[in-house]
């Protein structure tokens, strides 16, 4: 195999196994020190998602200052990943500077959004800065009253990522109003190489919202094909573990595990408070969290039953059963090898992938309608109060 070609398979090999941080994460499931913070760079939002209780326009974005001292303090606690979420990231107008910053002082970096602020100069912008990971929230093929976040605005953006080396994931909301169209949100990122997930709608332990998450059965039924295609090595971006817990979820069954929100994973609001998890806050500053206040959270939570914060469920599954999540996890990831190895023979294949990836145009290619999309289902209770 000419030498290009063997170093684009060890890339693409690297990079199927780069999520974990393996090595990096393997500290973190020795010691107390935490693993993981989401970092809320700004509470404000171009968009106002339904299901979302998570932006507030009221409020003026935290100043560069803060937020940099937030991150330094969140390093020295001993956190290795930081996910700089919202709100939406892009609306901040340092966000460039806060993705350096993360990055100078030694974070895996991540960053949420939904798109619509992204542009080619942004994308090179934030790539010279050293972004790692950039997760693109997209929940139908069209917009809809409850979510514009759709492939309309998305696809014509793929092209960005063409010679990108930040990695670029899918992630869709799972409701009534979605779920006619979850199938193929999938299979459209799925097929242009993209590693997708779609996930239930969570709903909010504290009763503070309600959102109908859509027939049951319907539901598992999609979240079976998930598991089955996920077996078959398919690019689902979703581990097994949260797979089967989210069925579990819709059969309300009870599922053994313990919550390490606040230890191992915690989050920074952005007034600088900590917080447990997304939904539930404390007043504490985060300048005054040490690694006493972090474990002491190591315990089982009053909230646990038919919770949806499915990053702190993993996390939780991963640091308490380390070998059996990232067994299936890694397993899941080898079986694409062989066609990776088959692609990197035939060079046009792999100039084919990525005109699939890239193709502006690829809307023919859906597997499910572009046009006329459902519209919101009356079911979906909106937002109660933040
Ligand atoms: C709060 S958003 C912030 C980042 C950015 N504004 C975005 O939408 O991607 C972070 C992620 O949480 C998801 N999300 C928000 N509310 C949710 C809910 N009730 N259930 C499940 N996921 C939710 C969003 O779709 C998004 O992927
Ligand atoms: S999910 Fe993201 S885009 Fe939607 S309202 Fe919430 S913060 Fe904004
Ligand atoms: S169980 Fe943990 S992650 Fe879930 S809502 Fe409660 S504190 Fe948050």
């Amino acid at each position: 195999m000419p030498f290009y070609y063997r170093m684009k398979l060890l890339d693409k090999i690297g990079r199927e196994f780069s999520g974990y941080n393996i090595l990096e994460s393997g500290k973190r499931l020795l010691d107390r020190k935490p693993l993981q913070c989401s970092l809320y760079v700004t509470d404000r939002c171009n968009l106002d998602c339904a299901y979302c209780t998570e932006y507030d326009n009221s409020r003026p974005h935290p100043s560069l200052d803060d937020l940099k001292k937030w991150i330094r303090k969140i390093r020295e606690l001993g956190t290795m990943r930081i996910a700089l979420v919202g709100g939406e990231p892009l609306v901040h107008p340092n966000i460039v500077e806060l993705v350096r910053y993360c990055r100078e002082l030694g974070f895996a970096t991540s960053l949420t959004t939904n798109g619509f602020l992204l542009t080619r100069k942004l994308l090179a912008e934030l790539e010279d800065a050293g972004l790692q990971v950039i997760q693109i929230s997209v929940d139908r093929m069209t917009p809809s009253p409850i979510t514009k976040k759709s492939f309309k605005t998305i696809l014509p953006k793929l092209d960005y990522f063409r010679d990108s080396k930040i990695s670029l994931h899918i992630t869709g909301v799972i409701c009534a109003d979605t779920l006619p169209e979850s199938r193929a949100v999938l299979e459209t990122g799925l097929s242009r190489g993209i590693p997708t997930e779609v996930r239930l709608v969570h709903a909010d332990p504290l009763h503070r919202f309600r959102v109908d998450r859509g027939p049951r059965e319907a539901l598992e039924r999609f979240i079976d094909s998930m598991i089955e295609r996920k077996h078959r090595g398919e690019k689902i971006h979703t581990s097994e573990a949260i797979l089967n817990y989210q069925r579990s979820l819709l059969r309300g069954e009870h599922v053994e595990w313990t919550c390490m929100a606040g230890y191992k994973l915690f989050f920074v609001s952005a007034q600088g408070k900590f917080w447990i998890c997304s939904m539930v806050h404390t007043n504490k500053d985060i300048m005054d969290v040490t690694l006493d206040d972090l474990y002491a959270n190591y315990r089982k939570k009053s909230c646990q039953e038919g919770c949806g914060v499915y990053c702190a469920v993993s996390a939780s599954l991963l640091v308490e059963k380390p070998v059996r999540v990232l067994g299936k996890e890694i397993v899941a990831r080898a079986k694409r090898i062989p066609s990776m190895f088959r692609r990197s023979l035939t060079p046009d294949a792999d100039k084919a992938t990525h005109s699939a990836i890239t193709n502006p145009d690829g809307t023919h290619e859906m597997n499910g309608s572009t046009k006329g999309g459902p519209f919101a289902d009356d079911r979906v209770t909106l937002r109660k109060s933040v």
